[in-house]
């Protein structure tokens, strides 16, 4: 390791790239598949038809690929964060409950992928702690659904954003996980703490959205993320994830409450649910799975749990 590099810093740097998410498969030298999640997948040329994927060294499926002569990879839709998770948690019982087909080289094409590509192995290319594995395209299929996004440690849903939800106003409820440091914001009202909440997502200009609630309490946020969706009652919530950064003091009626010592008890049920669902994901994020996950793919130390 170049002394200059710190492996952490390079990890967080590589995660700004926002990628796709992909399970990889093949089958070992006994028959048995196994596969593991992988968000380094490129389409590599047309003619002939290549595509790569980098796998470590580590995994406990690195002696399959190396040797099996063939692969499929198979794009996540937005649906199917728990596979990304199954597929990604070192000694789970991978294809534990996985449906799944051979088509053309006999390497598992994963049901529900939003696109697979059924591969012969075209070159194997050693480089630092992970190889590139380099697949000829024999058949693949692809279906127009939203995929699963991936970037700085989190999952995202492309294609959730603030338009497709405004659509179903009425019947929906957008609110937002607000971070400032280690603090969620949360607005008064008269029976309590609530997330900070509207009928629809933006824009900003429209007082009665989300956005622009928080734009009139000057509170500029950056909300990327769709942390969760759930039904209450018949209202559709949707709750996104984000920061303000820059604010300093809140105007009234609005309050940043630290993680470690949340009002739960000031907030309706499902929200005070959601919130702590979201301090434990925060601190997962920090030190958990996702993390322990992307040491490995990163370049560091294997992941310890
Ligand atoms: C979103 C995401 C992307 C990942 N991308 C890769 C990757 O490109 N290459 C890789 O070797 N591991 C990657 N990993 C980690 C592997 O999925 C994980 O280390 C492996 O499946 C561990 O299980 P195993 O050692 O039992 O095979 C990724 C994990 C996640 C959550």
């Amino acid at each position: 390791m170049t002394d200059a590099i710190d492996p952490r810093a390079l990890r967080r740097a590589f995660g700004a790239f926002a990628t796709g998410v992909t399970i990889s498969t093949t089958l070992d030298a006994g028959g048995q598949p196994v596969g593991f999640t992988a968000n380094s997948f490129s389409s590599v040329s047309l003619d002939p038809p290549l595509l790569l994927v980098c796998l470590a060294e580590t995994a406990s499926s690195y002696p399959a690929f190396r040797d099996a002569g063939r692969f499929a990879v198979n794009v996540l839709g937005a649906s199917q964060r728990g596979l990304s998770t199954q597929f990604a948690t070192r000694g789970a019982d991978k294809f534990a409950g996985v449906a799944w087909r051979a088509v053309e080289t006999g390497a598992p094409v994963l049901d529900g992928s939003i696109a697979w590509f059924d591969c012969r192995t075209h070159a194997l290319v050693p480089a630092g702690d992970h190889v590139i594995l380099i697949g000829r395209v024999v058949a693949f299929g692809a279906e127009d659904r939203p995929p699963l996004g991936y970037v700085r440690g989190g999952y995202i849903a492309f294609g959730a954003g603030g338009e497709a939800f405004n659509a179903h106003a009425g019947g929906v409820r957008v609110s937002a996980v607000v971070e400032r440091r280690r603090e969620a914001l949360l607005r008064r009202d008269g029976e309590g703490l609530r997330l900070p909440s509207a009928a629809a997502f933006g824009p900003a200009t429209n007082p009665d959205s989300l956005l622009g609630a928080l734009a009139q309490a000057e509170i500029r946020a950056e909300l990327p993320f769709v942390f969760a969706s759930y039904d209450q009652g018949d209202v559709h919530h949707v709750v996104y994830r984000g920061a303000a950064p820059g604010v300093a003091d809140p105007a009234e009626g609005w309050v940043f409450a630290p993680f470690e010592a949340l009002p739960l008890h000031a907030m309706p049920a499902h929200e005070a649910r959601i919130l702590s669902l979201y301090a434990t994901e925060r601190a997962a994020h920090a030190y958990g799975r996702y993390v322990g996950d992307a040491v490995t793919w990163a370049g560091g130390p294997p992941p310890t749990g």
